[in-house]
């Protein structure tokens, strides 16, 4: 998301920044500067574990304030209160939050100054959570996830990727910029409030027998950047997903499927919604001989026949529906040439008020890829938008969205 810095949301905010014990500890100075430049005030408390990776003084140099550092320093009269510290912010960020940290919050522990700050405040508060990837994925901290999440705590990250440890996963803290988004999402205007969006997204897998399946190469990356989006503007979203590698949108429900009969289920269980934004890979054809065992090479056989049936349309069938059709229903359009032709026909063919004609041809790069060249395509003249990420189109369809209803 590109918000111009001297119009950030952030302007005059203040953020309690608990900076937990992990090595991504080193990122705070660069994302304390970001929250700076965005004009927020920023205070610091910096654990014990935290110490091993940061500095009081890299912290308090770039925020220009002191930093606390344990629970013993606020027990003088003198000094500011805990209860104080915690009360005085807008929001409380935790980055990194490890898991030790996770887990004294959901237990409502306070054995130190960082966790009883977080169990005596009374403000938003957000977590970018680090950590090993299988500490990350260990039932505990999921756990823990789910009870924060239930309480209210938001959550942005963590990443994907190589990891400090020399391990790949979910587990590497979500980059300054993307705390920054976060938090500017959190406070910025929400045109969208009281809407109900759903959101179908990544591709479907269709099986041949219980090992092999077919599937096609969307990422869901566009999908998932809508959802996002859209919860962004304070849609309540539901986002339903083929198998992707694409982490949760943060306050997105999100519901997993694997075959497009599924998809269309699930996304006829979340009506009624005021938006319908189709970007799934749905495949047209399943296997009609799905094989209950599985397939076996017969000596001299051949490779075996698969027999194909058509799949429901899910962007038709919602935009066809006679009760509980979303007011606004919007679909893309994949197309390797004639790409406004095609994306046209396909409008009027499916129902669907707007439809966001893509050129998918191989050297565009565009499926699997981080842009999207895009012609949004609706009843008056195609607006051909220009080269974008894909977190630059969701953001952008949002505004037309709320454009169109009247939300800005
Ligand atoms: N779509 C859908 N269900 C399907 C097929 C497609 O909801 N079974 C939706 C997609 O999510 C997208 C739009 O329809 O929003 C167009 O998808 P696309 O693959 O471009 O079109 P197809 O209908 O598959 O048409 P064709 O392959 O002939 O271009």
């Amino acid at each position: 998301m590109t918000v111009p810095i001297d119009a950030s949301p952030l302007a005059g905010r203040r953020v309690l920044l608990i900076v937990g014990g992990g090595i991504a500890a080193v990122k705070a100075p660069d994302l304390i500067r970001r929250l700076r430049e965005r004009g927020a005030a920023v205070r610091c408390v910096l654990t014990q574990a935290g110490h091993e990776f940061t500095t009081p003084l890299a912290l308090s140099s770039l925020s220009e304030d002191r930093v606390f550092t344990d629970l013993f320093d606020l027990t003088d009269e003198s000094e500011m209160g805990h209860i104080q510290l915690s009360r005085q912010a807008d929001i409380v960020l935790v980055a990194p939050a490890t898991a030790n940290l996770m887990g004294r919050m959901a237990a409502g522990m306070a054995p130190d100054l960082a966790a009883t700050l977080l169990l005596a405040t009374d403000k938003p508060v957000m977590l970018a959570p680090a950590m090993n990837v299988r500490m990350w994925l260990h039932p505990a901290t999921q756990r823990n996830l789910a009870l924060l999440q239930g309480d209210g705590v938001m959550v942005v990250g963590p990443n994907e990727g190589n990891m400090a440890c020399g391990e790949f996963g979910p587990g590497r803290m979500a980059e300054p910029l993307e705390i920054v988004a976060a938090l500017e999402a959190h406070f910025g205007p929400r045109p969208l409030q009281g809407l109900r969006a759903l959101v179908t997204s990544g591709p479907t897998h269709e099986p041949i027998d219980p090992v092999r399946y077919i599937a096609n190469r969307s990422s869901g990356k566009q999908g998932h950047a809508i959802a996002a989006a859209l919860a962004r503007a304070g849609a309540k979203t539901v986002l339903v997903s083929g198998p992707t590698s694409q982490p949760d949108p943060a306050g997105v429900e999100v519901r997993r499927i694997e075959t497009a009969r599924q998809m269309l289920d699930a996304c006829e269980a979340a009506l009624p919604a005021d938006i319908a934004v189709c970007a799934a890979a749905v495949a047209d054809w399943r296997v009609a001989t799905e094989a209950g065992e599985k397939l076996k090479k017969e000596k001299g056989g051949g490779p075996p026949g698969l027999a194909f049936a058509e799949n429901p349309d899910i962007l038709a069938t919602l935009s066809g529906r006679a009760e509980a059709r979303p007011g606004l229903v919007i679909g893309f359009a994949a197309e390797t040439e004639k790409v406004i032709e095609h994306a046209v026909a396909k409008r009027q063919r499916k129902g669907c008020d707007w439809i966001l004609a893509n050129d998918v041809s191989p050297a565009t790069g565009t499926f699997g890829g981080d842009n999207n060249s895009v012609t949004l395509i609706s009843a008056g003249e195609p607006d051909t938008w220009p080269p974008l990420s894909k977190q630059q189109v969701a953001e952008r369809l949002v505004q037309r969205i709320a454009l169109h209803l009247g939300r800005t």
